[in-house]
């Protein structure tokens, strides 16, 4: 069990924040080491709970990782890795499921436990299924697993009904080893997608097209390990960027591409922050009045589901009245009981918040719901009166890499 995060607000944060390497990036290139012959060295990996649980599940599988001195993780694969993920570890992290692309690549087999990770709606594996069906694989969904297996696997084309980002992934990794091409349409867009790319091509693959609708992979016989920087965490940027504007401090937020964060840096400029780009990064300031603004959530380059949370939580002080609109996931609503505690008037029907602005938020005992519902609560602690109780702060920790002593840099009182 861990500690509750205790944070006590109304102290505009300021200084200097450097963002750690991305977990969504870190995650999927972790999981493609296991396509790779030799050793792979990756840097910018964040030490956080979710980079550790696919560590353990794949040094259960039989890979060797170390961490070096200088933070980089290294990664040996065996040819004859373990091809089924533990229960009890995959049933911790949803991106257990990326192991069911890079097994079936290198194995031409892979058993994978249906995993868990946050309850933010359904999150079901049909697209990721059909994918890999289409390069030749026998897929099927038995009693909790999915077991895929392929005596030859050919290029195909794939279409996609939703640009989803896992099931983009999982495609691309076994592309890259299947001979002939394969095309995968509609495709996911986002910079985690463009990232693997780049690290695949890095050992030796055949991507292109990775950041737009269409990714064509021309298969290859091996990929051979490099050294690969991953990006920086583009969520964790917008999470103290919005932290910034809620106090109404001022930040340098470090290590960013602010391409990335356009759709972010659009959203915090219509509540009235000022966002200008400085050599070490991105500089917000809040001017302490927060206007109120309509947001949507879409795939890439929309706006982002994982910082739908945050933003509900700094519009709960805005001068008026938002909408937010969540399309990717049902659930990512569970935040609002617990901003409600505090003080906010929110109130959910269907897919859409409507966010009525109060003058200030409450501190008390609050729950983290999932990852991006504890950073929520931790920028609506930030600038409420008095101190903040988050429980379940085990879900910050899965995504956010040394979260409490980052806010404390910049000021904020977090215990
Ligand atoms: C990834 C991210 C997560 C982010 C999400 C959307 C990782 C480890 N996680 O999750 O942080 O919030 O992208 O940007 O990278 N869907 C289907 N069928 C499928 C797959 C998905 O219907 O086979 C639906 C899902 O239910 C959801 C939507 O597609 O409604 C988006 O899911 P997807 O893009 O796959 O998200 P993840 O890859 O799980």
């Amino acid at each position: 069990m861990d500690e509750p995060l205790v944070i006590e607000g109304g102290r505009p944060l300021r200084g200097s924040v450097r963002v750690s390497g991305a977990k969504n990036a870190s995650l999927v290139i972790m999981a493609a080491c296991v396509l790779v012959q030799g050793e792979t060295v990756l840097e910018n990996i964040p030490r956080i709970r979710d980079v550790e649980v696919l560590g353990a599940i794949l040094t259960s599988l039989g890979a060797r990782l170390t961490w070096g001195e200088d933070g980089s993780l290294s990664i040996t694969v065996p040819d004859n890795i373990g091809v089924e993920t533990p229960y009890d570890l995959a049933k911790r992290l949803r991106a257990s499921n990326l192991l069911l692309g890079s097994l079936l690549g290198k194995r031409r087999e892979a058993r994978i436990c249906l995993p868990g990770g946050c309850d933010i709606g359904s999150r079901p594996m049909d697209l990721h299924l059909k994918g890999l069906a289409a390069l030749g694989a026998d897929v099927r969904l038995e009693h909790g697993f999915v077991e895929a297996r392929a005596g030859r696997l050919t290029g195909s084309r794939v279409y996609l009904d939703f640009p989803s980002v896992g099931a983009t992934e999982n495609i691309m990794m076994v592309a890259t080893l299947t001979p002939g091409q394969t095309i995968i349409e509609n495709a996911a867009k986002e910079p985690e997608i463009v990232d693997l790319a780049n690290f695949l091509n890095a050992v030796g693959a055949r991507v292109r097209g990775a950041g737009t609708d269409v990714i064509r992979v021309e298969g290859v016989s091996e990929l051979r390990g490099t050294r690969y920087a991953v990006i920086p965490d583009r969520i964790e940027a917008g999470t103290f960027m919005a932290a910034a504007v809620a106090t109404g401090g001022d930040v340098v937020v470090g290590n960013v591409i602010p391409t990335h964060l356009y759709p972010i840096i659009a959203k915090l400029q219509e509540t009235g922050a000022t966002i200008v780009e400085v050599p070490e990064g991105l500089r917000v300031i809040g001017n302490g009045e927060i206007m109120p603004v309509d947001i949507k959530t879409l795939p890439y380059p929309g706006f982002p589901t994982d910082m739908q949370s945050q933003m509900l939580a700094l519009l709960s002080v805005a001068r008026g009245t938002s909408m937010v609109v969540e399309n990717v996931f049902e659930n990512r609503f569970a935040v609002v009981d617990e901003l409600s505690r505090m003080g906010a008037r929110i109130k959910v029907e269907g897919h859409t918040a409507v966010v009525e602005g109060v003058p200030r938020l409450c501190g008390t005992k609050v729950k983290a719901t999932d990852l991006r519902a504890g950073a929520a609560l931790a920028v609506a602690a930030l600038m409420a009166e008095g101190v903040t109780e988050i429980d379940n702060s085990h879900y910050v920790y899965r995504g956010y890499e040394r979260f409490a002593e980052k806010l404390r840099s910049l000021g904020a009182a977090v215990r």
